[in-house]
């Protein structure tokens, strides 16, 4: 086997040198079990990262799934077949009973794009609001509508990103009703700007944790305030459920649950098949009915029998395993430890997030909450060192980003937890 080094520079000859890689270092992984997984010279990490892997790295009941299927048969959707109906009617009973029908992709992307051609096709208009700061995806439309860092598609005139309420940063004295208020009128205007620009509006298009946008403190009421003002101009509410889908919140198998609102569309992808490429997306049976009828929508490897066999065996772990329940109670835990630690590091300015889905914000001063950026690259490197997978997100990149495999457990945490304060005494 080559070294990483000789392994990196193949990479960048044959992949380029801008495909993203995580830490200075990269990891060069080989396999995975539950939590962990382990580099090319035997070390372990613990996987505080990936939800992709959402009932645990090769769990044996999804690679059986897999297995069994791509040893029986395997095509696309245009032949009838038992595991792919079930699967549908499975996953549509999660839902609201207006959510009743689905159309499988392959990719979180695909179901966004799918998502918003429906809206437009329902709506008529093709206006888009999204927030600031977000990623939903890269096609051309949604690299189009990316807030969150840099593309080259020009923000498209059919669309407005909005400001969502961060209460850490922008809560000046604000109620959580003026909070929800204040930003819920910068919805209002964005419809108005749309209108006054001739572009009827098709679809608010927000992931309801905000996740990329570094997960903030969720506002009570400002979802379905924004969501009421997009409807009664004629849009629809396409809830993005890629990052807060799959019990991911503890309390709900869906993200949106969490804000009581229903939405038109909810797309999916990420967590779906634990890993085997699979998204979709999900409506009422009328909208994709009538869109089907229009549009002939196929998507070749889309909830074939094989992805919809690893998805199937993902729902049988979440209600074997009691995940969410493991979302709640390891989620409470996990996070009464990071609380313990803020107590302990000034550094840390808060602590956000919701079941097995956390946010640590970085500042250099609790007064000015000034980010801490460079510490917060540093930190994440550091985490590396330590044997722990983390990211980063947010506007300023300066929040610690943990979104483990659902089957974490308390010795996991205290691992996670005993981890960061050692390596927040060395930063
Ligand atoms: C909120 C959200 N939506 C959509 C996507 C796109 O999913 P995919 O990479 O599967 O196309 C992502 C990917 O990171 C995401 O975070």
């Amino acid at each position: 086997m080559s070294s990483d080094s000789t392994l990196l520079e193949r990479r960048f000859r044959v992949m380029g040198r801008n495909a993203p890689l995580f830490y200075d270092r990269p990891v060069h992984l080989v396999r995975g079990k539950g939590v962990w997984v382990e580099d090319a010279d035997g070390r372990t990490y613990l996987d505080v990262y990936n939800n992709v892997p959402n009932v645990g790295h090769c769990h044996p009941h999804v690679v059986e799934a897999i297995a069994r299927q791509a040893a029986t048969l395997n095509l696309h959707t245009r032949y009838l077949h038992e595991t792919v109906v079930r699967y549908a009617e499975r996953l549509t009973a999660t839902f609201d009973g207006s959510l009743n029908a689905a159309t499988f992709t392959c990719s979180g992307t695909e179901s966004n794009e799918l998502a918003l051609r429906m809206a437009r096709y329902r709506t008529g208009g093709k206006g888009i609001i999204v927030s600031d700061f977000s990623y939903h995806g890269n096609s051309e439309t949604l690299a189009s509508v990316t807030t969150c860092f840099p593309v080259p598609e020009p923000f498209p005139a059919f669309a407005r990103k909005v400001a969502i309420p961060d209460p850490f940063r922008d809560r000046q004295g604000r109620s959580d009703e003026e909070l929800g208020d204040y930003f819920a009128a910068k919805v209002r205007e964005a419809v108005r700007s749309l209108q006054a620009d001739g572009i009827p509006i098709a679809a608010l298009l927000i992931d309801p944790l905000f996740a990329n946008e570094g997960l903030p403190e969720l506002v009570p009421n400002y979802v379905a305030k924004a969501v009421g003002i997009v409807r009664e101009a004629g849009g629809l509410f396409i809830c993005d459920e890629v990052q807060a889908g799959f019990g991911r919140t503890g309390d709900a198998m869906w993200g949106h649950q969490l804000a009581n609102v229903v939405p038109d569309i909810v797309s999916l992808g990420k967590p779906m098949g634990n890993g085997h490429p699979i998204g979709g997306v999900i409506a009422a049976s009328d909208l994709i009915d009538s869109f089907g009828l229009a549009a002939t929508y196929f998507n070749t490897f889309g909830g074939n029998p094989v992805s919809a066999a690893a998805a199937t065996a993902v729902l049988d772990v979440i209600e074997q395993e009691s995940l969410l329940e493991n979302g709640r109670r390891v989620g409470a835990y996990v996070r009464a430890g990071l609380e313990r630690l803020m107590a302990q590091h000034a550094i840390i300015g808060n602590v956000r997030g919701h079941g097995l889905f956390f946010g640590l914000e970085l500042v250099e001063d609790d007064a000015a909450r000034t980010p801490a950026t460079a510490k917060t690259k540093r930190l994440v490197n550091m985490m590396r060192d330590r044997g722990i997978l983390l990211s980063k997100i947010g506007r300023y990149d300066n929040i610690l980003k943990m979104r483990p495999p659902m089957v974490f457990t308390e010795e996991n945490a205290d691992l996670l937890l005993s981890a960061l304060d050692d390596a927040l005494n060395a930063l």
